[in-house]
């Protein structure tokens, strides 16, 4: 189960002291929670509560919203983290009560990624990133948010699919447990999850194919060509939920892209709380996650929502993507 398994693998560590482990739990309950909700959305909307007020008068929250205040109060209380940065909150959070402010801990996260789905019963997921603070003590400063990738101590998601599962690794590899509701704990189904160095699937929107740059258009022509020898045409598979589809090509392997374009020239997905945490799981399962260009973890973030074209999944594919975007590179 997946206490357990944190509380052994943090036992392999002598020094560690427990509170990442403590923060991966809090993180893992405020999921139990989400995932009770998403599960009843379809219900709710059939008795027509989804709307903007309910009996009292009251908004009603949201499930993006929901799973906001969820992870927010879970790591507020927890005791181990100092400061916060939400997808859905324009600004950091600094937890400044007594038992955290000098907490070593900052966690960074997507609340519920794909929600555009959540109303068509399609997979969505909650996606986090856990770093150590780097300013010595006192309130948590914008600068402990603003880390590179590889500072990363550890990331993970959760998807919420046909069923629930919770991904994510330490910096040990990659470790995947499934929710088994009737006991209402994670358990270890996916040890030491290894992403295929090459796969048949390709994973873009590509209804923006005219607005792509060139580079990019040759390689998706070459996805749709028929060579026997690399099994081509490839698959396309776009679920439109980036947890999703990235969960899918990590375990068949794959390629998934969100590209710059004409329209969003610096891509759409986020650098903080999407792209980083994934391309952490992606490069400890023997994946690779680049920009086109760089190294995902290598970027220096300048602001909290700043945003960065992704190419992430099978390294051999991510590879050869790069070669058609920079054909002159070696
Ligand atoms: P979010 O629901 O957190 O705003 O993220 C939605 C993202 C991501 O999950 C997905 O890969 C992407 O939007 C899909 O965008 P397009 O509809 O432009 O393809
Ligand atoms: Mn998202
Ligand atoms: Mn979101």
């Amino acid at each position: 189960m997946l206490d357990e398994f944190i509380i052994k693998r943090q036992s392999e560590f002598p020094f560690a002291s427990g509170d990442l482990s403590k923060l991966l739990r809090d993180i893992s309950l405020a999921a139990k929670i989400i995932h009770r909700e998403v599960n009843k959305a379809g219900l709710v909307d059939i008795l027509g509560v989804t709307d903007n007020t309910n009996v009292h008068g009251e908004t009603v929250k949201k499930l993006d919203e929901f799973a906001n205040t969820q992870l927010l109060n879970a790591l507020q209380v927890s005791g181990k983290c100092c400061g916060i940065a939400s997808e859905e909150e324009e600004d950091f959070v600094v937890v400044d009560n007594e038992v955290s402010k000098e907490a070593k801990y900052v966690v960074l996260f997507d609340p519920l990624d794909g929600s555009s789905n959540i109303d068509v019963n399609v997979s969505i997921g909650t996606i986090f990133s856990i770093y150590r603070r780097v300013s010595e003590s006192g309130p948590c400063r914008l600068s402990d948010l603003l880390q590179k990738g590889a500072k990363q101590v550890a990331a993970g998601y959760i998807i919420y699919g046909s069923s629930t599962m919770m991904v994510y690794s330490t910096g040990h590899g990659v470790n995947g447990f499934t929710l088994d509701p009737s006991i209402g704990e994670f358990c270890l189904s996916h040890p030491n999850i290894r992403i295929p160095e090459f796969a048949k699937t390709y994973s873009i929107n590509q209804g923006q194919f005219l607005l792509l740059a060139d580079g990019l258009k040759q390689y998706i022509n070459y996805c749709q060509e028929t060579d026997a020898a690399t099994g081509r045409p490839y698959s396309m598979r776009y679920i439109g939920s980036f947890v999703a589809d990235f969960h899918r090509n990590l375990i068949n392997g794959g390629i998934f892209i969100y590209p710059a374009s004409t329209k969003n020239p610096e891509g759409k997905l986020r650098l903080l709380y999407e792209c980083n945490p994934l391309a952490y799981i992606a490069e400890q399962a023997g994946g690779k996650a680049t920009t086109g260009q760089e190294r995902i973890l290598d970027i220096e973030p300048l602001t909290l929502h700043q945003r960065t074209p992704i190419y992430i999944g099978s390294a051999g594919m991510v590879q050869q993507a790069e070669a058609f975007l920079n054909p002159t590179a070696e």
